[in-house]
């Protein structure tokens, strides 16, 4: 079955089958968040410290809400939305699923222009322009100069809302399983390749030790808050992007391996992703605050170390737009999914306005980074601040809004919906249990740990005031 074009239970569509559905989660899971997202909060974040609290998130938090997400979408055969509706009574209960789907448009908003960015890195790696980044200060020059100038970065970013809307368009199993079945393990033994010099460069092991050495000297309340955002955003959760992948799952599937293995897949890339920036970020001795910069920085300097480094760097770059394509789709495909069943809308009609109305976000983040001297807090600026839309977007969307989201799923599912039901139907469809003691550890973890956690965290930011 091919198509979602039809809203109710019966006509939704399914994926193709398991390796479809598994594959398309893992293409939500694997994008900017990994390449892009995870080294630069690594270096934000003081490095192996940052590593460790997030690799604990991510168990502990990730996986359970990912399994919860999951069972919810499977089990309603709804939107965020409608999942809560169906499911877990209570007049509020909608409105954690209307959370979301607001919190995946201001995602797609500047996600976009990150996408745009390596629409034109690619142009710079097929041009030959990156051959010139041969350390980090001239790569750096190369990275302002992109920016600089916001015609390009607003361009490529509707160029890139344009690519998500034509897979959108096409429904489920035609557009977005094709575009991962092959391309995903493509990018993972690229990386696996890049990895492999980057380590063997000199001053690659600077970079190990950076990485995997926590500095608790670090530790503070935006680390935590990072990391607990990051492996959330990371995993594509807290806005029901797994419920909405999860309703066109079937019954057959087994729950706990695909959550597993999208876990692993999704955290094994993000730190093959930190085994080739930080050793070749000490290589080209670029700098690690460079923010949303620092993947653009550094990795062209990797590619002039290679053998047929332009070669390599535009398959780098068509592969990463890739897997940032087969996320931005599970992001407007929730947005969809809600209009369409929840509004009646026709698909094509809601994905056009949708993604329109996104370009129209992403402008002030496109011109964020470097591009509007108008907002910067510096010479010639009209305000005495600097506006930074990307970095705002990227906390208010990317790091408050999915944990909050996550701790109402996790209230919703464990409290409401009750741990029980929860598990019956994260095991649906046959001889689906998990060997001891995995149910009762997420159970406990999805009713306690999960919510307490986030909570915590929250409450901290809220009393000290360190928003970000
Ligand atoms: N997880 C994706 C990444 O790492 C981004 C993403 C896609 C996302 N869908 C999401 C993040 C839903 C949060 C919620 O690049």
């Amino acid at each position: 079955m091919a198509s979602i074009q039809q809203s109710g239970n019966q006509s939704r569509g399914q994926w193709s089958g398991r390796m479809g559905f598994i594959l398309a989660a893992a293409g939500s899971a694997i994008g900017l968040g990994n390449i892009w997202r995870f080294p630069y909060s690594v270096a934000e974040g003081g490095g192996g410290l940052f590593v460790l609290i997030y690799l604990f998130f991510v168990l502990a938090i990730g996986l359970p809400v990912l399994l919860a997400e999951l069972s919810l979408g499977r089990e309603s055969r709804r939107n965020p939305v409608g999942a809560f509706k169906a499911l877990i009574p209570g007049k509020m209960w909608p409105y954690v699923g209307g959370l979301g789907v607001l919190t995946g448009a201001g995602i797609l908003a500047f996600y976009s222009v990150i996408a745009g960015w390596t629409l034109g890195y690619l142009g710079k790696a097929v041009s030959g322009t990156l051959v010139q980044a041969q350390d980090g200060e001239t790569s750096g020059e190369i990275f302002n100069s992109f920016v600089a100038d916001p015609f390009w970065p607003i361009l490529l970013s509707g160029l890139f809302l344009l690519l998500t809307l034509f897979v959108v368009r096409g429904g489920v199993s035609k557009g977005i399983e094709r575009a991962t079945t092959l391309l995903m393990p493509a990018l993972f033994v690229l990386l696996i390749a890049m990895a492999i010099r980057a380590v063997s460069l000199q001053g690659g092991m600077d970079g190990l030790i950076y990485l995997f050495t926590p500095d608790w000297s670090k530790l503070s309340l935006n680390v935590v808050m990072g990391a607990l955002g990051q492996a959330l955003f990371s995993l594509s959760l807290g806005m029901g992007a797994m419920i909405t992948y999860g309703s066109y799952v079937s019954k057959r599937e087994n729950l706990w391996k695909s959550g597993i293995f999208i876990a692993t897949a999704d955290t094994g890339i993000a730190l093959l992703a930190g085994l080739i920036i930080f050793p070749t970020l000490f290589f080209a001795n670029a700098d690690p605050l460079a923010g949303p910069g620092l993947v653009f920085v550094v990795l062209p300097t990797i590619f002039n170390q290679m053998p047929l480094g332009t070669v390599f760097a535009g398959a780098f770059f068509s592969l990463l737009a890739i897997a940032a394509l087969t996320s931005t789709v599970s992001l407007l495909e929730v947005v969809v999914a809600y209009f369409v069943d929840e509004k009646g809308w026709k698909r094509n009609q809601a994905a056009v306005a949708v993604s329109g109305f996104c370009f129209f976000l992403a402008v002030p983040s496109a011109l964020a980074f470097g591009a509007a001297p108008a907002f910067s807090g510096g010479e010639g600026s009209i305000l005495p601040f600097n506006l930074d839309f990307l970095t705002l977007n990227n906390n208010i969307w990317g790091n408050y809004s999915l944990s909050i989201g996550a701790f109402l799923i996790c209230i919703g599912v464990a409290w409401v919906w009750g741990v029980p039901r929860f598990l019956a139907a994260l095991e649906d469809g046959g001889d689906r249990t998990f060997p001891m003691p995995g149910r009762e550890v997420t159970g406990f973890l999805v009713k306690i740990v999960c919510p307490l956690a986030v909570l915590i965290v929250l409450i901290f930011i809220v009393v000290t005031g360190q928003y970000f």
